[in-house]
């Protein structure tokens, strides 16, 4: 009796992701783009770079953005500094002094609220000069052609928000978001050229400016300052896209475990509560192209990892109670099957995501430790 609803769940689990996946790489991948692009597009651009103790990244963090490829009398750097012990804002203080051809900012908090209040509190107290608000990390790193690459887009009116693709270091590349990386920018690709992603990388992201303003600046109910403004600015109509063949490096520090689960916190949280974000602040505007993206990305990070989790102790609850042969060989391929790295990291992934949603109940994690 148990059996076929575990089962079911098993199915649903495994069998979604892989047929959007499949679906999207064979049917949106691979189409041109129903976008204008402006090569020659060259709008003055504001770059905002939250920093907490990032003196080890500053300076080649500086040194990457200066080495665009791109008017330098076009683009201007905001360093927003939550009171960091390590003389952070020193370096730039520093960096700019030696580098009077780029137009620098530092917006000093006094203590530390968080990478999100911290952004919009740069963003109300100076206004960018940029048409275009570029948010970025201090551990990015960007090869010198991708903010030209980034902001041709947004030639066309149409478009509220570019992210570009990541990817790790070599020595990081064993990590275990690295083995999706590739999929991931894929299905990324695809939903953008359908109209929009909802999830988008904070190594990289671009927004128009005046959109900003619109919304309010970045929503404070969660922790990350690129998927949910992006899609807030996908539900109104505009289109909120990642690009191919502009690829972002990322470095990796703290515990990947807990990194991954804090992410996934704001990953869940963002889609519990951006789309009534949006109506509540009278800014949605319906289209069925976003919405079925929206309802199944929804579905696979809210929903899908506990039909996984139901479905193991349906299972084991069938095994235990009428000692059912067929359930323990299931649980014996399955366990056989974590041998691999793809299905163990995809079963990892799973239980970071439930962790993740128990941990929301508590708080989302605006603050993490560095
Ligand atoms: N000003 C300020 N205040 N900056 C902060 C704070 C803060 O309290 N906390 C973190 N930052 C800065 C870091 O110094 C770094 O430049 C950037 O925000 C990202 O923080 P990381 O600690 O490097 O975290 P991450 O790489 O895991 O963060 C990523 O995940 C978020 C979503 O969960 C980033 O890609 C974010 O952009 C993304 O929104
Ligand atoms: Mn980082």
């Amino acid at each position: 009796m148990l059996e076929p609803l575990a089962l079911a769940l098993a199915l649903v689990h495994f069998g979604l992701p892989l047929a959007y996946y499949w679906y999207t790489k064979v049917r949106w991948f691979k189409r041109r783009w129903d976008i204008t692009i402006d090569e020659n597009y060259r709008p003055r651009v504001t770059t905002v770079i939250p920093t907490y103790n990032e003196a080890k990244h500053m300076v080649s963090k500086l040194n990457n953005i200066y080495e665009q490829e791109y008017p330098r009398e076009l683009v201007e750097v905001v360093v927003v500094d939550s009171a960091s012990t390590d003389r952070t804002p020193e370096l730039v203080e520093k960096w700019a002094a030696e580098h009077q051809d780029i137009k620098v900012k530092i917006v000093h908090e006094s203590c530390r609220r968080g990478m999100v209040p911290a952004i919009n509190y740069a963003l109300k107290t100076n206004e960018p000069s940029g048409e275009i608000v570029v948010l970025t990390d201090a551990d990015a790193w960007w090869p010198t052609t991708a903010l030209k690459n980034i902001v041709k887009y947004f030639a066309d009116d149409k478009v509220g928000a570019v992210t570009a693709s990541v990817t790790y270091e070599e020595r990081d590349k064993a990590n275990m978001e690295d083995i999706y990386r590739h999929y991931y920018n894929i299905l990324r690709i695809s939903e953008s050229k359908r109209h929009s992603t909802p999830v988008h990388n904070g190594p990289l992201v671009a927004f128009r400016k005046n959109l900003l303003y619109k919304i309010g600046l970045l929503p404070e109910y969660v922790g990350n300052d690129d998927s949910t403004p992006a899609s807030v600015i996908a539900f109104m109509g505009y289109r909120a896209i990642q690009v191919n063949h502009v690829v972002v490096k990322e470095y990796i520090r703290e515990n990947q475990f807990w990194r991954i689960v804090r992410r996934a916190q704001h990953l869940v949280a963002h889609f519990v509560k951006t789309k009534g974000y949006v109506k509540n602040k009278n800014l949605y505007l319906y289209d069925r192209d976003f919405e079925v993206i929206w309802k199944i990305e929804w579905w696979l990070h809210v929903a899908n990892p506990w039909c996984l989790l139901a479905s193991l102790a349906l299972f084991l609850t069938s095994y235990i109670t009428s000692l059912s042969m067929a359930s323990f060989a299931i649980m014996v391929v399955g366990v056989f099957l974590l041998g691999s790295k793809v299905f163990r990291t995809w079963v990892l992934q799973q239980i970071c995501l439930a962790i993740a949603a128990i941990k929301n109940l508590r708080s989302v994690n605006i603050v993490w430790s560095k």
